[in-house]
């Protein structure tokens, strides 16, 4: 989603802010836009469409000003109100242009505000929520820009990141957070601004996150911060560990190949140092659950949104298979606004990638509003939920810029595998089916380097499915989610219309659609229900609709009545959506290169999705 990063300090500007909206450029836009602030006077540009029109129009700008300013503030715009134009674009200047604010999260109460504005003459020219805001921080100026910006945020509805200048202070940046994440990194001689890490990596590892309500003022003394009633508050500097190569995508060709071809050491990273096979147990430090407390949960609910959510459904087959405990998925918008009932041995967990997600992070704060133990799995340390849970356990994948999540989807499995058996060893798993469980654990980034080795064979197979415009995906038990994700993986990249079913499913209506030109994606490792499904597949298949099996190693013999076949290795049925979702992230990112689709960016997708 949007994406706002700000400069203070000693060097150009314009440069460092480009380049900042270009490491967010991951998070899906649609515009662009700089101010910097100058001799006294605000410069603005901005445009519609990629960064590199914004680049070239900086470049082309004949203003001295933009190339020697060393204050600014800069947006990537992901349209909400209003087309994704110059005029909406952001920065948005206040009617005298002496005020300029990049805003994330939406306003709600804007059409109230403006009306208020309009009464006192002052007229907004874009469609935005965001331009009534900067209006609003305008109008509420006397001679103090923190005094203003805490003035009208008094009188907002919604959820905000900000950062705001005028040119009446031009030694000051404001900033301020309300449920859309604002980082600040302290350099050396300089302040950098941002919503994501990935701006500030380049520049300093030194960060304070900001708390809802929050807000800091940037001047050449360094950082203040306080609420919004000015009473001062302490946020810890804290160090960022990713590095800045992390965050750039070598030789691969997109960032969503990278990350797959990432994911063995990622899972490593996600496993090391938690695995006790002794005791066949995992050691989770951010789940400080003694074997009494987890003998007192009393069901598992887990919430998630998209690919996190079908990583969700795999931790519901594990937490019921292997801890004996009740255990529910739910997509967070429902959980948040359906009146869960919700009491104190149950544990919510939340999944999320970004920590950021605003129907997750809710779901979070309902949970502990009703008396549940909440934990989070998070990849992005420092994150809002990964902060407002306050317990869980991070993925360590490293950061995943492919909007298409791929790496979290496999870490995020491990880490509920571990999850499970801890609390199941707390309850009624031996100590034998324990060590058992571990070991498989300790071989998935070996099963994934099986799998990325049959690439040329998976690509192979993917071109001959690319002109392909609707699919399905079939699988059951623990590869239920597993063909949801495949399905998700394929829809958002390729633009296929894909949709994941359970096998038993599809006959009740489904069916219908078979023909010839809808492949179907039938997942028939070697698990319980195996020879069910592969019944299935031999419905579709009399249906003319050509079937991709996907089969476990030494089963081979299974494809032999199919069209096309994919290997994976044999493995227990908890651990196969790990090797098995490797080989559909391939296949649906090898479609989407047959397709020439923008596989890092699809259209009209955000990595972080941060309004409801
Ligand atoms: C799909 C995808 C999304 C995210 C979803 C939740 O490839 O990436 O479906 O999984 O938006 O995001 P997080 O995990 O950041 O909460």
């Amino acid at each position: 989603m949007c994406g706002i990063v700000g400069y203070f300090g000693k060097r150009n500007a314009a440069e460092i802010l480009v380049d900042g909206l270009r490491r967010m450029e991951y998070r899906g836009y649609d515009s662009s836009g700089i101010a910097c602030l100058k001799d006294g006077v605000i410069r603005v540009v901005k445009t519609p469409g990629k960064i590199k029109l914004l680049r070239d129009k900086v470049d082309a700008s004949s203003d001295e000003a933009l190339r020697t300013a060393t204050v600014g503030i800069g947006h990537t715009r992901w349209a909400t109100h209003g087309a994704p134009n110059e005029i909406n674009a952001h920065p948005h200047t206040d009617s005298s242009g002496r005020f300029v604010m990049v805003h994330n999260g939406i306003i709600e109460n804007y059409r109230e505000i403006k009306n208020g504005l309009a009464q006192h003459g002052i007229a907004c020219v874009s469609e935005t929520d965001s331009e009534v805001l900067a209006q609003l921080i305008a109008y509420c100026y006397k001679d103090n820009l923190e005094k203003a910006v805490s003035e009208a945020l008094q009188k907002v509805k919604g959820t905000y990141g900000i950062v705001v200048m005028t040119d009446h202070e031009p030694g000051k940046l404001v900033t301020a957070r309300c449920g859309s994440p604002i980082v600040i990194g302290l350099g050396k001689d300089e302040t950098i601004i941002a919503s994501d890490a990935a701006a500030i990596i380049p520049h300093t590892r030194d960060a304070m996150y900001l708390e809802d309500y929050d807000m800091a003022v940037v001047t050449a003394d360094g950082v203040r911060m306080f609420d919004l009633q000015h009473s001062p508050v302490n946020r810890e500097v804290t160090a960022m560990d990713w590095d800045a190569d992390a965050a750039e995508k070598g030789d691969f060709a997109h960032f969503m190949l990278k990350e797959m071809f990432e994911q063995p050491d990622a899972i490593r990273n996600a496993i090391r140092g938690r695995l006790d096979f002794e005791m066949g147990t995992a050691i989770l430090s951010g789940l400080d659950f003694s074997p009494r407390d987890a003998a007192q949960i009393s069901r598992v609910l887990i919430v998630g949104c998209g690919t996190s959510m079908n990583a969700g459904m795999v931790g519901e087959y594990a937490f019921e298979e292997m801890a004996d405990l009740p255990a529910e998925v739910e997509q967070a918008a429902e959980f948040r606004y359906r009146n869960p009932i919700i009491t104190p041995h149950d544990l919510v967990v939340a999944i999320s990638q970004s920590g950021e997600t605003a129907d997750t992070l809710a779901a979070v704060r309902e949970g502990k509003h009703k008396g549940a133990v909440v934990a989070g799995i998070c990849n992005v340390v420092g994150s809002t939920i990964a902060r407002e849970t306050g317990r869980g356990v991070y993925l360590h994948a490293g950061p995943e810029i492919g909007v298409a999540s791929t790496k979290a989807f496999t870490c995020q499995v491990a880490v509920m595998l571990m999850m499970a058996v801890k609390l199941a060893r707390g309850r009624r798993m031996t100590r034998h089916h324990g060590q058992e469980i571990c070991r498989w654990i300790e071989r998935l980034p070996e099963l994934v380097e099986q799998v990325l080795e049959q690439n040329d064979a998976i690509k192979a197979v993917a071109e001959k499915y690319a002109g392909t415009e609707n699919a399905f995906f079939i699988g059951r038990g623990y590869l239920f989610p597993v063909a949801m994700e495949g399905a998700l993986k394929l829809k958002e990249i390729s633009y296929i219309h894909a949709e994941g079913y359970h096998a038993a499913e599809l006959k009740h209506g489904p069916i219908a659609l078979l023909q010839e030109n809808t492949p179907i994606v039938a997942l028939l490792n070697n698990i319980p229900g195996k020879e069910k499904t592969i019944g299935n597949a031999e419905e579709c298949k009399a249906r003319s609709a050509p079937v991709i099996a996907v089969v476990s190693e030494g089963d081979e013999g299974i494809a032999a009545e199919f069209d096309d076949m994919i290997v994976v290795p044999d493995c227990p049925p908890c651990i196969a959506p790990i090797p098995t979702t490797v080989a559909l992230q391939l296949l649906a990112y090898h479609i989407a290169a047959a397709r020439g689709c923008e596989i890092d960016q699809p259209r009209n997708l955000a990595k972080s999705v941060t309004v409801e």
